[in-house]
Order: C-alpha cells, then structure tokens, then sequence
C-alpha cells in the first residue's frame, strides 16, 4: 500500500524521508531512518570540509546497509565551502540520494546522475519545481508555508502548493512541510504527492542529536510557537517563537534594518550553538509549525511504524467505512 514512484526511485520500504537540517541531521539519524524503512539526507555544508562528509558518510555507513541520503544547499551564503569535493564525497561513498535546495542545482546534476545518484530537489514554489523538472532531477520535494527554515516569500500553505505541483509535474513529488504523523501521510498521498518529507519531526525523535533541553521544550510547543523573521529584507525564515526571534522581528518593525545588519541575531552560528548546549533563548532556531503535531520523542524506529500503522488504519478503517456503498 506504501509503493509508489518515490519509494521505487529510492529503494526505500516507506514513502518517509528526512530533509537536510543544518548541524542536526547527521550519521547517526540517517541511519536510524534508513534501518526504519525511510531516507535521511545528512546536510553536507554541517560537515566543514569534503573530508568531514566523507567520514561522516562512511559512519552512516557502519551503522546501516540501507539507502542514505545527503542534502546539499546552494544558498549564496554557502559559496565558500567545496561543493565540488562534496559530491565526489557523495560519490565515492554510494550515497543512494542527493536532496538539492537553496538554489539552481543544474551545475551537480549531471555528474550525480553519471553516478547513479537519485536528485530529488527541494524547492518551494511550482515554478522552481516546473524548473528543476526541466533541468532533469528525478523528483521534486515542494516545501509548503508551514515548513521550518525557508519557506519562500508566496505563502502557499501544502494543501494548494501539493495538488498543483502534482498535477503540473511528470516527476514524483514528495510534499514537504507540515507533515508529522500517519495521517499527514495519507492527506499527502491524497494530494497527489507520492511521499512525505518531515524535519522538525525528526529532530524530536531520539537519535536526533539536539539537546535534551530543547527536545522537552519542543514537545511541549504548540502550533503557534514558530515565527516568520527575515520577511521585511526578503528572506523569510520559520524559527522558534523566542527572546531572539522576539528582537528580530521588533527591529524588522522599526524599519531599515538589513540582512546584514540582522546577522548577530540570526546567524546560524548562534543558533546552532543553542542547539547544542540546550539554551532555548540563545538563537533563531529553525522551527515548523508541525512541532504542534510532535507531543513525544520516540526513535525513529517507533515513529516511522506507528505513523505506517495509523496511515493504514485511516485508510482501511475510517476512510473505508465513509467511503462505502
Ligand atoms: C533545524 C533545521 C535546520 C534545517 N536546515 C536546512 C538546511 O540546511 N537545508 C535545507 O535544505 N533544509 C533545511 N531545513 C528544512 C528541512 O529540510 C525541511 O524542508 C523542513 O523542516 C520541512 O518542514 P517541517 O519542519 O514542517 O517538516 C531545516 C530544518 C530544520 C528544522
């Protein structure tokens, strides 16, 4: 009841992927995922160098025999680091999967798929994904308004953005942003969309390496715990509701002030420092408004099987018996 075009493409058991996530998604979660029946896409631009992703691949490796992913964000901010000497990490690794996002990906496509590397890419508009069908990846995953970190300045939430981005691409298109649980699977799948890929999610799982501090805070958020910054300089960003995020947005208000100017605040470098040492008040700490959905911290394991088990119920049971003759 699960196969679809993606989990064919893939190779995968479950239509369940883990998006790229900045300082978190690393080895010991895409494994997890992996052995669970799903993709994780380590974030190439954590590790600081080619070699690091190496190494940090072949860990993934010693921890499972299943397909694994890795992310690679083209955002300008990321120009300095070796996008070259990533994908020859990916490459010479086996890598199953490579999750493109933050810009054009047509510069690594061909020599990916030379490899036998799948390119699913990650975008949050139609166009973009009209686009990079266009280019030659091998499927789309359309991040919705709900999602964590970039959601584009549109604001279309997943329930319009999914059916016409299923509707309008050849490719499979995985729906992205929102979703937390088995019945957000099935919607997606009703959407049109052949998978689901979450992050927030996953990051309030068990063998997510955020801090326990964060993890009890997270599970405790609701919905309405995320805020949009950066919309005033064109660069939208869902974060944690919290003291930064607060002062951001009170200067954004005022006026005038730049990305740049912005930068002490938002800087993934202070936020991936609150990551890690559990302060919840110490950075703009990237947040979907899913957190509303995630009221436990589970393994990966139990996650993926109990949102396969209610996604089957919802289908064999509620929706069977609404639907019958
Ligand atoms: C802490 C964190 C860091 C993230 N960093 C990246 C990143 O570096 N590159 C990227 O493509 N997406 C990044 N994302 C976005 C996720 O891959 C995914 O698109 C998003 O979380 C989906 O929305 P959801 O959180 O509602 O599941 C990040 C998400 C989180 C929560």
């Amino acid at each position: 009841m699960f196969k679809t075009r993606i989990t064919e493409l893939l190779g995968i058991e479950y239509p369940i992927l883990q998006g790229g996530m900045r300082w978190a998604a690393r080895a010991e979660l895409a494994a997890a995922i992996a052995n669970a029946g799903g993709i994780g896409f380590m974030s190439a631009h954590t590790q600081a160098t080619a070699a690091d992703l190496d190494a940090e691949i072949a860990k993934a490796r010693s921890l499972t025999s299943k397909p694994i992913g890795v992310n690679l964000t083209l955002l300008p901010a990321n120009a300095g680091l070796d996008y070259d000497g990533y994908v020859s990490a990916i490459i010479s690794n086996g890598v199953t999967a490579v999750e493109t996002a933050g810009g054009n990906p047509s510069k690594y496509i061909e020599r990916l798929k030379a490899a036998g590397v799948k390119v699913v890419h990650k975008c949050v508009t139609v166009r973009h994904a009209l686009k990079a069908e266009s280019l030659g990846v091998d499927a789309v995953s359309i991040d919705g308004f709900e999602c964590a970190g970039h959601p584009g300045e549109d604001d279309v939430p997943g329930l319009v953005l999914i059916p016409i981005a299923a509707s309008k691409l050849r490719i499979p298109v995985v729906a992205c942003g929102g979703f937390a649980d088995g019945r957000g699977l099935v919607a997606a799948l009703a959407l049109g969309a052949e998978g689901i890929n979450m992050g927030t999610r996953f990051m309030l799982t068990r063998e997510s390496p955020l801090h326990q501090t964060l993890k009890d805070r997270f599970v405790q958020a609701t919905e309405r715990d995320t805020v949009l910054i950066g919309r005033s300089y064109g660069d939208s960003s869902r974060v944690m509701r919290n003291a930064v995020s607060a002062e951001v947005l009170a200067r954004e208000k005022q006026g005038g002030a730049t990305h740049h100017d912005l930068l002490p605040l938002i800087g993934a470098k202070r936020w991936m420092e609150a990551m890690a040492t559990g302060n919840v008040d110490g950075g703009a700490i990237p947040l979907g408004m899913s957190v509303g959905l995630a009221n436990d911290l589970p393994s990966c394991s139990e996650l993926i099987s109990r949102m396969v088990g209610e996604a089957r119920q919802i289908v064999q049971g509620r929706l069977a018996s609404i639907t019958a003759e």
